[in-house]
């Protein structure tokens, strides 16, 4: 595995893939990779005859009190895990090649109807982050096909109309979030967790399955049940930020007779705050 920081060095390999008439996957994460993100590179894999994955953890995406300084940096780990798993290139570029000295950026601006609600009314500017950074990645790696995780549904939602409006030649594929034995989605937040938190958080998962099972036959009491499902949630130590149900194709608000919807939850625990949902159809 070939690793790169600097874009033109990058473009030299991109370069050579292409006049050799082979496809390139890529996926871009913030690094502290766990099997999630690993099955996103196997995916990739699967997908296309190259495989880059970037490394980078993107300042523009995360709020003045979040956890920008604290998130995870664990690159030789993770340069190891990427070499077992055949990725040919690693990009790890430095926040001054990705921003310059950061004044006057052009941004990437998500329109309201995907930001304003679940996780972009409370983190604002967060999306606007994601869809910046994920331009100039796009651009860089020139990849032909890009796999991001089911886990950050909101962030996909984004990043498809994104591909669309602004007409990038890339396909875009979602990957199903993977679980921890006892439910709780993989994620490098739950490092933060203590032990007695990490004991507790598989209840996200278990309130959105209980969402979906109690609606079943009966859609119209959704309101009551994630009233009671946050009682019950709060009793439990969480501090619920949202839990809702969405149409799948596009986040809106679910219409009668919708059968393809999807339940969030976004909820801290102690200090860690965490995101999950579940995917269902209604008979
Ligand atoms: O999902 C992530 O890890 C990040 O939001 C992404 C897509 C790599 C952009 O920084």
């Amino acid at each position: 595995m070939l690793t790169v920081t600097a874009v033109a060095k990058l473009r030299e390999s991109i370069k050579l893939w292409k006049q050799q008439g082979l496809r390139t996957g890529f996926v871009p994460t913030m690094g502290n990779l766990h099997a999630g993100h690993l099955a996103l590179v196997d995916r990739a894999r699967q997908l296309a005859d190259k495989v880059v994955v970037s490394i980078f953890v993107n300042p523009t995406q995360f709020g003045p009190n979040e956890d920008f300084e604290k998130y995870p940096r664990t690159l030789e780990q993770d340069t190891e895990r990427l070499i077992q798993h055949e990725v040919d290139l690693l990009f790890t570029p430095s926040v001054e090649t990705m921003y310059g000295d950061g004044e006057q950026n052009m941004m990437v601006h998500v329109p309201d109807h995907l930001n304003n609600m679940l996780c972009g009314t409370s983190r604002p500017g967060h999306f606007d982050g994601v869809a910046t950074v994920v331009t100039k990645l796009f651009n860089q790696v020139q990849a032909d096909v890009a796999v991001f995780g089911e886990k950050d549904y909101q962030q996909l939602m984004v990043i498809r109309h994104l591909v669309r409006d602004l007409a990038f030649p890339i396909e875009i594929v979602g990957h199903p979030t993977m679980r921890e034995p006892d439910g709780l989605a993989m994620s490098s937040r739950n490092n933060y967790l203590t032990t007695e938190e990490r004991g507790r958080a598989p209840q996200l998962q278990q309130a959105l399955q209980q969402l979906a099972q109690r609606i079943q036959f009966e859609p119209d009491a959704a309101d009551t049940v994630i009233k009671e499902l946050k009682q019950s949630l709060t009793q439990s130590g969480f501090d619920v930020e949202y839990l809702d149900l969405r149409q799948q194709s596009d986040l809106g608000l679910p219409q009668p007779g919708d059968k393809l919807l999807i339940a969030l939850i976004a909820a801290r625990l102690g200090q860690t705050r965490l995101i999950d949902n579940h995917i269902f159809e209604l008979e």
